[in-house]
């Protein structure tokens, strides 16, 4: 049996890192479980998504809003996307943020801003509002080697309560594609997003038997 929808309201965040079909895979799963999207992107994402996944991510929200409802199949209402400097948007004040958030990919450059608490557009203020007001904040850092900069970064940034979720997958569930790697790392994400999914087998999950009434 499918998970029940969620009633979750999640922005999603993609900025200029590699890895654009982990955020795209993140935001078709977070539509089909049945959240309420906030969607952000960055102008180094619009090249990054042109550039691995032949996608173009139209400049004016309005516009990506009906074309990306449209490639997703998502309800009427259920997603909005803001621009980078629309501060009137709900996600711009702790007043009115929502459950939770994820940028994935996350760029150096936005991570290195976040943890210095620029909020400096949407995307950094939304992060800037997750962690004043302690909601999760998932970030799906992309770079390797890693830098002492980056790396003391993600550590402040881990203490000041964001989960570093780096596209790093598991290959024990035996994945057979690139899908099943993106699934990966794509379900840790939900998990942390508290929005269930069944995209992947759990580890251990077959040598429990399910509790009648609990685990249907
Ligand atoms: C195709 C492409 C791939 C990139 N990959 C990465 C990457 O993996 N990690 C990273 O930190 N920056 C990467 N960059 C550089 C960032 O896009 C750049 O630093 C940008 O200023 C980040 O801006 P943003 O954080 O506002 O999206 C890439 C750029 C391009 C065009």
């Amino acid at each position: 049996m499918s998970p029940a929808p969620t009633t979750r309201t999640i922005t999603l965040a993609l900025t200029g890192a590699s890895g654009m079909p982990f955020g795209l895979r993140l935001l078709d799963c977070l539509l089909g479980a049945g959240a309420r999207v906030y969607l952000l992107y960055s102008p180094a994402a619009q090249v990054v998504a042109r550039q691995e996944c032949d996608l173009v991510l139209p400049a004016q929200p309005r516009e990506a809003q009906r074309m990306l409802s449209e490639r997703y199949a998502a309800r009427e209402g259920q997603l909005f996307v803001f621009g980078r400097e629309d501060w009137m948007a709900p996600l711009a004040s702790g007043s009115n943020p929502a459950d939770a958030m994820a940028i994935c990919p996350c760029s150096m450059g936005t991570l290195g801003a976040i943890a210095a608490g620029l909020a400096d557009n949407l995307i950094e203020r939304a992060a800037d509002v997750m962690l004043k007001e302690r909601r999760p904040l998932v970030l799906v850092p992309r770079e390797t080697p890693l830098s002492s900069i980056h790396l003391e970064n993600m550590t402040r940034l881990a203490h000041a309560g964001a989960v570093i979720l780096p596209p790093v997958p598991g290959f024990y569930t035996r994945p057979r594609s690139v899908d099943d790697i993106v699934d990966f790392v794509v379900a840790r994400v939900l998990d942390h997003l508290s929005v269930a999914h069944e995209l992947t087998r759990r580890w251990g999950e077959a040598r429990v038997t399910p509790l009648p009434g609990v685990d249907a």
